[in-house]
């Protein structure tokens, strides 16, 4: 009989398409979905934003979290999100009742009790895991995601040392593995919340949640969990030296035998062309043609001429430095002056970037066009209806949309970096088994230009080109065999935490003993 799978509890900031600002909420969503496809019991942790709270069906009140140290109480709810999701839902109006981007004010800056919001959270699902959960359900695994969640690993360890002989006694001790999406994001705050969170003083310390004189919650989650994910295998490699470490390189290889690297998976079934209710005509691989309805609508969408001889290149992204939207915005000059092109980019982010974004709109009219946002549909319009997608990204961990544009049959333009390395196959590579793409390496505008340049020449060659879009589209980027790698990275975790629950059962009873 096979091994029964592993129940997990997700402990979350985000999730699509409830509350999104990147592929965090896509993961969130379709990860559970996958693993609960092949029959675990997967519920996933969430602040009760407001959008959770009236998104959510079948909602019923599980019990009630009291005040905590600097925390206020909080009320524990589950229900669903879809007919595919279960989740427990944290319901704080204090910190959690605010519209809009889950992280910032209207104005952009940081909510300053991030700390408090995202403390909580994690306190939460570390209680879930323990004695005094409120539930008649124990998750095997508890898996956190980024820094909003990293103090859970720790609470949790916390709590088992503060009372090792009710830690001992336990049918099951609950695994941990954390998640890192983006290591840029680190959660560093005034060492002074230790004592409002509720978190042990002598915690604070190089061997626990002290980054450079800061409490780290991305360093609690990396230093605290049984076993450490990232988005993709080439990313767990590059986290482990310097620059994309950011410092914390040091941890991360002294544990590189916690430390796995999974490729995200995609939402096959929201994101399938075929059908897609945000395209203006939908296609297969067969039925290619039907995409000039959408390239015709993203031409009048973003102000462009309707040219069926420029290329059309799209932009969906947050316009970070991460994105090396700066690279395109350097390199588009060069290029318009020589070749027949056209730009479509959404976004929003750093100011100076869309600052800059604009003014290209200004210069180049008709050939740039930008629309500052988050708009979810338009996202599905542009991967079906351009040429081709660009994504130079100084950094990325994985990556959804190079993913999206494969399977939209608009072969993406990217850099040689963490997921896109591992989901792009290069045009022109001898090794790849067929191109879906173009990949370069350095991080300079040229580079991106030369890249540009070789997937015009490519797209002029129309039989060329249909064939590059026909082997992205055929690619399988479901989740399948990542969620089945997941499995087996909480069963290494289970294995971990049994066998440090023993040590610390072994050193409780010598200590009963003694005395
Ligand atoms: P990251 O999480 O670093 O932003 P990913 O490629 O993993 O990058 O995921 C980004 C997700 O957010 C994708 O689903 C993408 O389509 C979406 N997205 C980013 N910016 C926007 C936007 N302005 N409007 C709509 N969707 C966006
Ligand atoms: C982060 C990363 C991105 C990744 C996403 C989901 O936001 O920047 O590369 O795809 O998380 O894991």
């Amino acid at each position: 009989m096979p091994a029964a799978l592993p129940s997990v509890l997700l402990a979350t900031s985000e999730v699509a398409p409830l509350v999104k600002t990147g592929g965090l909420a896509d993961v969130s969503a379709s990860l559970p979905a996958a693993l609960a496809a092949i029959g675990a019991d997967v519920r996933v942790l969430l602040p009760g934003y407001p959008a959770i709270l009236s998104g959510m069906c079948e909602s019923r009140t599980e019990g009630r979290i009291g005040p905590s140290a600097g925390l206020p109480g909080a009320t524990l709810l589950s229900g669903r999100i879809n007919d595919r999701l279960r989740c427990l839902v944290v319901d704080c109006p204090e910190l959690y009742g605010r519209a809009g981007n889950p992280y910032v004010d209207g104005a952009g800056a940081d909510w300053t009790d991030n700390p408090l919001r995202f403390g909580l959270l994690s306190k939460v699902a570390a209680l879930l895991c323990g004695a005094a959960s409120p539930l008649g359900w124990r998750p095997d695994v508890l898996h956190c995601n980024d820094w909003q969640t990293g103090l859970a690993p720790a609470c949790l360890s916390f709590d088992r040392q503060a009372a090792p002989a009710v830690a001992a006694a336990e049918a099951k001790v609950t695994a941990t593995v954390f998640t890192v999406h983006n290591l840029a994001f680190s959660g560093s705050f005034e060492p002074a919340l230790l004592a409002r969170l509720g978190l042990p003083p002598e915690s604070f310390s190089m061997h626990g949640l002290e980054y450079h004189g800061r409490l780290s919650f991305l360093k609690a989650g990396l230093y605290y969990a049984d076993c450490i994910t990232t988005v993709s295998p080439t990313y767990a490699r590059e986290i482990q030296q310097a620059p994309l470490g950011f410092g914390f390189q040091g941890l991360l290889a002294a544990r590189s035998n916690r430390l796995f690297g999974i490729l995200n998976g995609i939402d096959t079934a929201t994101w399938d062309p075929a059908t897609d209710p945000c395209l203006a005509g939908r296609f297969t691989k067969d039925t290619l043609d039907a995409r000039a309805a959408n390239r015709r609508a993203v031409q009048q969408r973003f102000g462009l001429e309707p040219d069926d001889d420029a290329m059309l290149f799209g932009v969906v992204s947050r316009f970070t430095e991460q994105k090396g939207i700066d690279l395109i915005l350097d390199a588009w000059p060069g290029l318009a002056a020589r070749h027949r092109l056209q730009l479509a980019m959404l976004g929003s982010g750093d100011r100076l970037l869309t600052d800059a974004a604009a003014e290209c709109v200004r210069r180049y009219p008709g050939r740039v066009g930008f629309i500052g946002g988050f708009d979810e549909p338009l996202s599905h319009l542009i991967e079906g209806g351009c040429d081709a997608f660009l994504m130079p990204s100084r950094f990325e961990p994985c990556g959804l949309n190079q993913m999206y544009s494969q399977r939209y049959g608009a072969p993406p333009l990217v850099r040689a970096t963490g997921g896109l390395a591992d989901s792009v196959l290069d045009d022109a590579s001898a090794t790849a088994p067929r191109g879906t793409g173009f990949v370069f390496t350095g991080d300079t505008s040229a580079a991106l230009v030369a890249t540009v340049v070789r997937a015009f020449a490519a797209w002029q060659d129309r039989p060329r080109w249909r064939a590059l879009q026909a082997a992205g589209m055929q690619r399988d980027f479901g989740w399948q065999a990542s969620a089945a790698s997941y499995v087996g990275v909480y069963r290494q975790a289970i294995a971990f935490a049994t066998a440090s629950g023993q040590a610390t059962a072994r050193s409780s009873s010598r200590v009963r003993t003694d005395a």
